[in-house]
C-alpha cells in the first residue's frame, strides 16, 4: 500500500494548476448514459473514483475512451446495454448511485447495489429512491440491490414535484438526469446549489434538455423525449483549490492557483482572510499569500453556499497551528471527525463532543506516522505533515488518490518535501 513521506517546515511558492472537479465529473460521466450519441468531456481529473466510474460504465457495455493529456474522455452508450451496477464496484464509491436516474430514464430499468457502510457516516439513499418513485419508478430493495423498473405499459418516467427531506447533492443530480428524459415537468424543491449542479445542468442543456433555475433551490425541468451528444468542459475543483489555499495558509508562502474559481469558494476564502491570509482572485486564478501563524477561525459546515463539509478537515489542520481557540461544527455528516485522532498523534490539541470539535492552537505539530481514514481526512493529514516538525508518514493514501489529481506532484512543484513510497 502506498504511503506519503513528508518533511515539514517548508513554505510553498509558485503555481499550481487546479484540475476538473471530481464531484462534477462523476455525474457528468453518468449523463452519457442518457443518449446513444457520443459524449465528450474535457478536463476530467485523473482519479481513482473516475477510473471506478469508467469501469462501471464499461461493465454495462458503454464504449469509453480517454484522449490526450488534458483529461479528454468520450463515451458511447448503445441502445442495448446491461443496466447493472454490481456491489464490487459500488462498495468502493458511493457516487455509483448516480447511474440510477439516467438508467431508469433511458432504459426503463436498473439494478444498482446499495452503497453499504461508509467511513463518514451511514449516508443512506432513501431520498434518491423516494424521488424516483414519485416519478413513477417501481423500486424494491432485494439482496442488497435497488431493483428499479417502470410499471407495465409505461416507457418513460413522468414528471413530478420532488421535495427532499434534506438537501442532497447526488440526489438532486439523479433527479435532474432522470427528469431530463421524463414525460412532462419536474420541479425540484430544496435542490442542492453546489456549483457541480449548474455544471451538470449546463451539460444536460447542451444535450438538448430544458432546465431552468439550476443554481437555486428550485429547479424546473421540462422533459424531452430524446437527448443528443455534446462536448462539455468539467468545472474546476473548488475543493482541490480550497485544499491548496489551506496548505499555503498553514505553511506560509505565495502561490497562484491556475483555473481556480474563487467565486465557488466564498465561505472558505472569507475565513482564510479573517485568519490573516491575503487572497486575490481574478478570471481563472486565485493567489494566496501568508506568513507566520494565522488566527484560528470557528465555523460550521452547511450546504452551499455555506462552508463545505469537504473542507472541514483541511481547515481544521490549519486551526491546529493557528493562534487562539476555535470551534468547528460538522452539521452535514455524522462521524466526520476521524482525522481528529490522527491530528492528535501529531500533537494537536482537539476535544470533540458529538458534532463539535474545539481546537486549541499550538505553536507547532510534530511529525509522526498517521493513517488516512477518508478522502478529505487524508488531505488534512497532508497539510498537517507539511507544517509538522520532522518527518510525517501518511499511510493508506489510496483514499487521497480517490479524489486528488497528483497531489504530491503538485505539492512538490511548489516546494514541498513530499514523496510517495510504495
Ligand atoms: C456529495 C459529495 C460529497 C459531499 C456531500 C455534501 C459527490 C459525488 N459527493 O455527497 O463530496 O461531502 O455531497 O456536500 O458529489 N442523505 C440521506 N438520504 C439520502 C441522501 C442523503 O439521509 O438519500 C443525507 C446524508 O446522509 C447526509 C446529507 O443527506 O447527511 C447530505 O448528503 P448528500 O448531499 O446526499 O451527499 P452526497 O451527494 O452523497
Amino acid at each position: 500500500m502506498d504511503k506519503l513521506r513528508i518533511t515539514g517546515g517548508r513554505p510553498l511558492n509558485g503555481e499550481v494548476t487546479i484540475s476538473g472537479a471530481k464531484n462534477a465529473a462523476l455525474p457528468e460521466i453518468c449523463a452519457a448514459l442518457l443518449t446513444a450519441d457520443p459524449v465528450h468531456l474535457n478536463n476530467v481529473p485523473r482519479l481513482r473514483d473516475v477510473a471506478t466510474m469508467r469501469l462501471l460504465l464499461d461493465n454495462m457495455g458503454v464504449q469509453t475512451e480517454t484522449h490526450g493529456e488534458r483529461g479528454g474522455m468520450s463515451f458511447v452508450a448503445p441502445d442495448s446495454l446491461n443496466p447493472e451496477a454490481p456491489y464490487e464496484l459500488v462498495k468502493t464509491m458511493r457516487a455509483s448511485v448516480l447511474v440510477l436516474g439516467p438508467l431508469l430514464a433511458r432504459f426503463g430499468r436498473a439494478k444498482v447495489s446499495l452503497p453499504g457502510g461508509c467511513a463518514i457516516g451511514s449516508r443512506p439513499v432513501d431520498q434518491h429512491i423516494k424521488g424516483l418513485q414519485a416519478m413513477g419508478a417501481e423500486i424494491v430493495v432485494e439482496h442488497g440491490y435497488m431493483v428499479a423498473q417502470l410499471p407495465q405499459g409505461r416507457s418513460r418516467l413522468k414528471g413530478a414535484r420532488i421535495a427532499t427531506d434534506m438537501v442532497t447533492v447526488t440526489g438532486t443530480e439523479n433527479f435532474l438526469m432522470a427528469a431530463a428524459l421524463a414525460e412532462g415537468e419536474t420541479v425540484l424543491e430544496n435542490a442542492a446549489q453546489e456549483p457541480e449542479i449548474p455544471d451538470l445542468a449546463e451539460m444536460l442543456i447542451a444535450m438538448g434538455a430544458k432546465i431552468e433555475g439550476h443554481g437555486t433551490s428550485r429547479i424546473h425541468i421540462q422533459g424531452v423525449d430524446r437527448l443528443h451528444g455534446c462536448t462539455h468542459q468539467v468545472v474546476a475543483d473548488r475543493i482541490e483549490a480550497g485544499t491548496f489555499l489551506c496548505a499555503v495558509a498553514a505553511t506560509g508562502g505565495d502561490v497562484v492557483l491556475r483555473h481556480g474559481r474563487a467565486d465557488h469558494l466564498d465561505a472558505v476564502i472569507d475565513k482564510l482572510r479573517d485568519a490573516g491570509a491575503q487572497i486575490e482572485a481574478g478570471d481563472g486564478f486565485i493567489r494566496v499569500r501568508a506568513s507566520g501563524r494565522l488566527k484560528a477561525q470557528s465555523f460550521r459546515t452547511t450546504e452551499y453556499p455555506g462552508f463545505p463539509t469537504d473542507m472541514q478537515a483541511q481547515f481544521m489542520a490549519l486551526n491546529c497551528i493557528a493562534t487562539g481557540t476555535s470551534k468547528v461544527t460538522e452539521t452535514i455528516f455524522e462521524n466526520r471527525f476521524m482525522h481528529v485522532n490522527e491530528l492528535v498523534r501529531l500533537g494537536a490539541k482537539i476535544q470533540t463532543d458529538g458534532k463539535v470539535a474545539v481546537i486549541e492552537g499550538i505553536d507547532r505539530l510534530q511529525g509522526a506516522t498517521v493513517m488516512a481514514t477518508d478522502l478529505r481526512a487524508s488531505a488534512s493529514l497532508v497539510i498537517a505533515g507539511l507544517v509538522a516538525e520532522g518527518e510525517t508518514i501518511v499511510d493508506r493514501i489510496y483514499h487521497l488518490d480517490r479524489g486528488y489529481d497528483q497531489m504530491e506532484a503538485k505539492l512538490r512543484g511548489i516546494g514541498a518535501d513530499i514523496e510517495r513510497i510504495k
